[in-house]
């Protein structure tokens, strides 16, 4: 089995939270508004397999993802899907680090952590600035294109590139493999069962020319970080290899592209905001977590309860899958004073709670500096150099219960 796409279920007037129209509708908001408020552990069914509890505020996510002796990543429990991973024939690879627990996890965190490092990060802003810059170049002077492909889409997959050591003509394929590997409900993606075991042989077939590659050659990229670890004084497995080049492929892309265009979206609905980010551009670090916050680009992960326990009182068994919906946790009104207001300012203020659309605990985001990188040099390049830049015409937002993404955004400026 391919990883299952989500059935519909009629729950009597009940959330369905697995369902992905809720999330290309923008109703999830104000339904999680409802189960924060009255029932914050919610059982939600499901048509083919037990159900799962579904979390929707803040502190129980955080407590959730800083326990895994006790709220289980681990593929052989079911993973961080809300499938089963380990009933999935796409992820016959060995599990990957976003799939582990500890003490496993943290040496496969390590293996690949020194790509990711402050100064390593640091020292790629020039040359994202570069990207963006030619990319903001290339816009077309018909004061009018489309910004996902133009830009959104592009800088990570170019950053993902550099970051691989491939070249940036290798972008498209990423692309494509990237919105295959996630997008299982949105029939514009997974356009067939055919069509997904073709990207992953592709996939397959291109990570091991790279692996190939790479042992003959090592180079200062993480491709070449990863062929050349021990884990415990071995090797790394090949399949392990291929499962984490798929991982970052998909986890470096998605997110960081849904978080631009997502937030270009945000400042278009909020001018007064954009006009205090062009007044005061050193508030943009501030608007980067208030974007992230907002847009909650990965919806939820999952975990698998190890032991009999509660959360809020609620018993939950042995086995029970619990998912985490930080996109609920981002708009608890516990947290903030005015969740459902987009301020760019909010972030200036040290007090301000976290955001957890990076997550928390042992798996938190080990890309977050380089995404806030890439979000932070994207929207002072943009500002400044298309100010009145705003959407022009219907968003159409990708079909998907994990990723809360646009397809395509068309939009408007000043040449
Ligand atoms: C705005 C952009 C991003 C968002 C919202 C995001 C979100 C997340 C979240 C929520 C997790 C936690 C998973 C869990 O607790 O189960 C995670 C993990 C991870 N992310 Fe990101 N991510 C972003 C960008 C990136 C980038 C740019 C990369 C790398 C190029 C990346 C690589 C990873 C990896 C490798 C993990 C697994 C870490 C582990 O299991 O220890 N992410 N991300």
């Amino acid at each position: 089995m391919l990883r299952p796409k989500a059935e519909k279920l009629d729950l009597d007037g009940r959330p369905d939270l697995k369902d992905p129209d809720l999330y290309m509708r923008g109703e999830h908001h104000e339904i999680f508004r409802e189960l924060r408020a009255q029932e914050p552990v919610y059982w939600n069914p499901e048509i083919d397999s037990t159900g799962f509890w579904a979390i929707t505020r803040y502190d129980d996510i955080e407590r959730i993802s800083k326990n895994p002796n006790l709220f289980s990543s681990a593929k052989h429990m079911g993973g961080h899907r809300i499938f089963n991973e380990h009933e999935i024939a796409e992820n016959q690879t060995d599990a990957t680090m976003i799939s582990m627990d500890p003490p496993e996890h943290a040496a496969y965190r390590r293996m690949i952590t020194p790509g990711f490092v402050p100064k390593r990060v640091s020292n790629m802003e020039a040359r994202i600035r570069a990207r963006v810059t030619r990319l903001l170049d290339n816009l077309p002077k018909t004061g009018e294109a489309e910004f996902v492909s133009a830009v959104a889409a592009a800088l990570p997959i170019e950053v993902l590139a550099e970051l691989f050591g491939v070249p940036e003509s290798d972008g498209p394929k990423l692309f494509e493999w990237s919105n295959a590997t996630v997008g299982e409900d949105d029939p514009e993606l997974r356009v067939s069962d055919d069509y997904m075991r073709q990207c992953i042989m592709e996939m397959a077939g291109y990570a091991a020319g790279l692996w190939q590659q790479r042992v003959e050659a090592p180079g200062d990229d993480l491709i070449s970080m990863l062929v050349h670890s021990k884990i415990e004084g071995e090797a790394l497995t090949f399949p392990a290899f291929i499962g984490t080049f798929i991982l970052l492929v998909v986890a470096g892309n998605e997110t960081t592209r849904n978080s631009i265009s997502g937030g270009l979206l945000a400042l278009s609905e909020h001018p007064a905001e954009r006009r205090k980010l062009l007044d005061n551009p050193s508030l943009i670090p501030s608007a980067v977590q208030e974007i992230v916050r907002w847009v909650s680009p990965v919806l939820h992960m999952r975990r698998t309860a190890t032991e009999d326990t509660e959360i809020r009182g609620q018993r939950i068994r042995r086995g029970d899958k619990v998912v985490m919906w930080y996109a609920s946790a981002n708009r608890d009104e516990e947290k903030w004073a005015e969740p459902d207001r987009f301020d760019v300012t909010r972030y200036a203020n040290s007090q301000t709670p976290t955001q957890l659309g990076f997550g928390a605990g042992q798996h938190f985001c080990l890309g977050s500096r380089l995404a806030e990188l890439q979000l932070r040099v994207l929207f002072e390049e943009l500002l400044k150099r298309f100010p009145d830049i705003e959407v022009a015409g219907p968003v159409r937002r990708l079909r998907s219960n994990f990723i809360s993404g646009i397809k395509e955004m068309p939009v408007r400026y000043s040449v």
